[in-house]
């Protein structure tokens, strides 16, 4: 698993959405990793949090991490022959970069861990309905199993993982969650089964996970799906077509 992050910027690509209409919003952004999204939309005025396993380790042993990761992954892609033929490796790189020089400095300010905390899908620690908006980018779907079309050989993040990991970001949510990428790592990409499985047990009403805290289906609420085209570059331009987030909204009924 990489502990590499993204910019700002390309969350708005990703997601579709601006830092400005989320401006008063309180929004968590897991896994937020060494992205810079929390640290420049808390500067933009939005009220964000992130959320990442490995906040339980100091700044500096983040900094060594997310270079060495950066360094593996793009000799790593270099060499393969599939779906990363459009990217640009050196940008890709800089990107990641320059995303953990803007984390770093907020990630260690934040010394009352209120902006960063340390926790795992699928357990969250905060309250029901706490946010207005979820972001969660670079997890679900992209270190599912290869067979399933992830990138993560003998991935932990089964079918029933992601459920549980769905649903308690959905619990925390009062607005809507947002999950990118929606497709497979393969070439050509699909729509990621497990994302169409989502979607389908949520249409249902049938969103249900072995998880046992989770599994009062009734007091979820009412929830929409739609894909929301996203600009985000992933290197397989041909499928340019498949390139969405989810987002799950909840719908509020007036009384
Ligand atoms: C590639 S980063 C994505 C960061 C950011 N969302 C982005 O798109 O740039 C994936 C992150 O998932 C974190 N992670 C691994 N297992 C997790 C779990 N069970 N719950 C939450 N985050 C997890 C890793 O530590 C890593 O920082």
């Amino acid at each position: 698993m990489q502990f590499f992050g993204r910019l700002a910027a390309d969350y708005e690509a990703m997601f579709g959405v601006t830092l400005e209409s989320l401006k008063g919003k309180r929004v968590l952004d897991c896994p937020s990793g060494p992205s810079s999204f929390v640290a420049q939309a808390c500067a933009a005025g939005v009220d964000a949090v992130g959320v990442d396993p490995l906040y339980e380790h100091g700044a500096n042993e983040l900094r060594q991490r997310c270079m060495d990761d950066i360094a593996y992954t793009v000799k790593s892609m270099a060499t393969y022959e599939g779906a990363y033929s459009d990217l640009d490796l050196q940008a890709y790189a800089d990107n990641k970069r320059a995303a953990l020089e803007l984390f770093l400095p907020d990630y260690e300010a934040d010394r009352a861990g209120v902006r960063y905390i340390n926790a795992s899908l699928p357990t969250l620690p905060f309250a029901d309905g706490e946010f207005d908006h979820t972001f969660s980018a670079h997890l679900l779907v992209t270190y599912s199993d290869p067979a399933s079309g992830g990138i993560l050989p003998n991935s932990p993040f089964t079918l029933e993982w992601h459920i549980a990991a769905v649903i308690d970001l959905m619990r925390v949510t009062r607005g809507s969650l947002h999950l990118y990428p929606t497709t497979t790592r393969t070439n050509p990409a699909r729509r990621h089964p497990y994302i169409e499985e989502i979607v389908r047990r949520i249409e249902t009403k049938n969103l249900r996970s072995h998880h046992e805290r989770n599994s009062n289906a009734d007091n979820m609420g009412v929830w929409k799906c739609r894909f929301e085209p996203s600009t985000y570059q992933r290197g397989d331009a041909s499928q340019n077509y498949l390139n969405a987030s989810l987002v799950i909204e909840r719908q509020h009924h007036s009384h």
